[in-house]
């Protein structure tokens, strides 16, 4: 199972990571993290949009530890969400 989903990121992942995500659609996925992840706090604004696609897929694969609001997200509406929160002014 471990490795499966591990094929399948290895598969999606460099996909995913290329095709331009559709920032308006990410802001409305986005608003239920705005709770944890504020200008103040834990602050995702600005960052770089491959680089939060490459955190939530590992976040999703369960390779790093966050809270359990990922696990209805597809690749696609991931990468929507990072378009939105990378094209955000710190
Ligand atoms: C219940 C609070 C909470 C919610 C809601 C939440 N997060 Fe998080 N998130 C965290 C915490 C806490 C961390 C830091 C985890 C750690 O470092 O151990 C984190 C870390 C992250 C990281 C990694 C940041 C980095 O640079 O290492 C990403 C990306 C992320 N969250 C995206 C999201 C997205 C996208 C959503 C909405 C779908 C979301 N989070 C909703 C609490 C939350």
């Amino acid at each position: 199972m471990v490795l499966a989903a591990g094929i399948i990121a290895f598969l999606v992942l460099p996909h995913v990571a290329q095709a331009q995500g559709d920032a308006a659609k990410g802001k409305s996925k986005a608003q239920g993290c705005a709770a944890c992840h504020n200008a103040d706090r834990l602050n995702l604004a600005g960052k770089d949009s491959a680089g939060l696609v490459t955190a939530m897929i590992e976040i999703k694969r369960g390779k790093m530890k966050h809270p359990p609001v990922f696990g209805s997200l597809n690749d696609l509406e991931i990468n929507d969400i990072a378009a939105y929160l990378s094209s955000l002014k710190r």
